[in-house]
């Protein structure tokens, strides 16, 4: 499950077209989709035919704290068609800013819902509102992906360094990076003006900008309307075009990101289990094969547990092990015989006497 937040203080920058557009083009890729709408005006809502003032359970119900109106996510879950599906808003979450002010730990309601979630989703797309509150900052503690929609008018880049250090703030406080990807919105190609926005974007945001842009398209404005996704309303239009491309390039990154998190939790359980070597040692002038078994290695003799001959019947066996105590035997010409170099022994249920290592962290 990956969850993406699209979001930007400006208003009037995209949001929402974007949110739903990228929603439907991943569903129309077969992937399971929620779009979840986080705005109290409820664009996002509207622009999937539904009326955030009708509906009965909203975002809100999941997101408070009040145990009379408090329900899961999956009970507000509308499905729009095949595999998008829609938690809608309601015009009381904005009053949830006031419910929560001063509660520690209410940054991550969203993420805690989401996490419960047993419904399988590929994706979770959360349209933000204008504002830098509650929500927005639920939504970017959320997200493994956040994208930032900039579109080439001016002043467009006003107030995204107040976005960047709210997300700094999150990488800070709660160890949670999300990708941040700008992407270029209502372009206009013919104007001067918009390709010298352009540049500025590119040299602002570097290489976490998509690819993709979208190109200013009357047709977002009849399908949102009409209560449609652009696919939905003329598959043939640009913003179709540009939506669906823009959804590939999606699923690129969420490939990259899981890896780079697989990546990122290996490293950290392998410095979390610090391995110590130890070299087991036995002395045999007539042995032809020595092996070491125990806890370690399930009992069982194999190659990895051969002991290696040195000179003056000196056999060896490096092992690597975490801190722990161990029961081992030799295995000495199919014979198994404790460690005589070792006094530490315990008997074991088979009425034999096994050899004990402890390695102390
Ligand atoms: N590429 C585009 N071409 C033409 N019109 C667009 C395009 N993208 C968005 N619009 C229009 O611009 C207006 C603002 O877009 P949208 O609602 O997506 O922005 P928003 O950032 O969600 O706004 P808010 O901050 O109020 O939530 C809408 O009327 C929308 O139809
Ligand atoms: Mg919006």
């Amino acid at each position: 499950m990956k969850v993406v937040a699209v979001a930007n203080q400006k208003g009037g920058c995209g949001k929402t077209t974007t949110a739903i557009n990228l929603a439907s083009a991943l569903a129309v890729m077969n992937q399971k989709v929620l779009l979840i709408d986080m705005d109290p005006q409820g664009h996002a809502s509207y622009g999937l035919g539904a009326d955030p003032m009708k509906v009965e359970k909203s975002i809100y119900n999941v997101l408070t704290a009040a145990s009379d109106r408090k329900t899961s996510i999956e009970n507000t879950i509308l499905n729009i068609w095949g595999t998008l599906n829609l938690s809608p808003s309601s015009i009381l979450l904005s009053t949830i800013e006031q419910e929560f002010r001063d509660v520690e730990g209410a940054v991550s309601r969203l993420y805690n819902a989401l996490n419960s979630i047993r419904r399988p989703f590929d994706y979770i797309i959360l349209d933000c509102p204008p504002s830098l509150g509650f929500l927005t900052f639920n939504a970017l503690r959320a997200a493994h992906l956040v994208v930032i929609p900039v579109e080439t008018s001016k002043f467009s880049m006003v107030g995204i360094n107040k976005l960047m250090n709210m997300i700094e703030l999150i990488a800070l406080k709660l160890q949670h990076s999300p990708k941040i990807k700008a992407l270029i919105t209502i372009y206009d190609r013919r104007t001067n003006f918009s390709q010298r926005m352009f540049d500025d974007i590119r040299k602002f945001f570097k290489t976490n900008l998509f690819e993709t842009t979208i190109r200013i398209n009357v047709t977002l404005k009849e399908a949102a309307s009409a209560g449609l996704p652009v696919d939905r309303y003329n598959k043939s239009s640009n913003g179709a075009q540009d939506y669906s491309a823009l959804a590939a390039e999606v699923v690129k990154e969420s490939k990259k990101i899981q890896l780079e998190n697989f990546y990122k939790d290996a490293i950290a359980l392998l410095n979390q289990a610090k391995w110590f070597s130890y070299v087991f040692k036995y002395t045999s002038q007539t042995a032809k094969d020595v092996y070491v078994v125990g806890d370690f290695n399930n009992w069982t003799v194999g190659e990895s547990n051969r002991l290696v001959s040195k000179e003056n019947g000196q056999w060896e066996a490096p092992f690597e092990l975490q801190p722990g105590r161990y029961r081992y035997k030799f295995v000495v010409d199919g014979q198994w015989v404790q460690d005589p170099q070792n006094s530490q022994t315990e008997p074991n249920p088979f009425s034999g006497v096994d050899s004990i290592l402890t390695i102390a962290p």
